[in-house]
């Protein structure tokens, strides 16, 4: 049992590739042990977005820093990570897709979005935090967490029902290429913490991993106020 300190944030950390299920688990866990919820994901997301629609070129590293402070300066303290301004559908396009993996291997942006969520989650007396890096780099100290994993072909399937849009064969060679960008770049590679509960969701259904989850979160005292 890990002993939990009142002054910093209870985070319960949820890593995994893409499509595994992250979003559909963090939001009901959130729901039901009231804890803030954070999509980390969406903040590379919106850099991407926004890099593409002001025709900065995704490999131009040393723009893509700069467009990432202005974004910072232009929000509010974290309003980059929550803000409402853009549309899921936006954020979640083929072209960001594929911008999102240049965006996300920059180590200079990488700190500063860190920064961000670790200021986020010091507002939070328990949250939950999704991405790839979160139970390895952000919050190393996290005292729960979780790395949800399933096939590529179950993942692009859920990925499919979920956005219809693409055909399967592209949404597949999608997520296998990004779990390949994910994993094999050099800043904070997508990798299970040393102490994550690793669940392969492959056959199981969301209730099956919620149950999971749940009961790991009780068992660590997640639910303590
Ligand atoms: O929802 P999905 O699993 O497709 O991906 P996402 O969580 O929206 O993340 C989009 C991309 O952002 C990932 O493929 C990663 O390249 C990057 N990312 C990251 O590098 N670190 C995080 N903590 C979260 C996302």
């Amino acid at each position: 049992m890990h002993s939990l300190d009142r002054a910093t944030p209870v985070v319960v950390a949820v890593d995994g590739p893409a499509a595994a299920g992250k979003t559909t688990t963090c939001v009901a866990l959130a729901e039901r042990f009231k804890l803030g919820y954070l999509e980390s994901g969406r903040t590379y997301r919106l850099i991407a977005f926004e890099a593409l629609r002001r025709g900065v070129l995704t490999r131009d590293q040393e723009n893509l820093v700069s467009l990432c402070d202005e974004l910072l300066r232009e929000s509010r303290d974290q309003d980059l990570l929550t803000s409402d301004r853009y549309q899921s559908a936006d954020l979640r396009s083929p072209s960001v897709n594929v911008a999102v993996s240049d965006v996300a291997r920059i180590e200079d942006l990488r700190k500063r979005v860190t920064q961000l969520v670790r200021l986020w989650a010091e507002r939070q007396s328990r949250c939950i935090v999704e991405g790839r890096d979160i139970g390895t780099v952000v919050f190393p100290a996290a005292p729960i967490k979780f790395y949800l994993t399933a096939s590529p072909e179950v993942r692009a399937r859920r990925r499919l029902d979920q956005e219809h849009r693409g055909s399967y064969e592209d949404v597949l060679k999608d997520v296998i290429r990004r779990d390949e960008a994910d994993m094999s770049r050099s800043v904070s590679p997508l990798v299970p913490a040393d102490d994550a509960i690793t669940i392969d969701t492959t056959t199981l259904t969301i209730k099956e991993v919620l149950g999971r989850m749940s009961s790991v979160c009780e068992s660590r005292s997640v639910t303590f106020s």
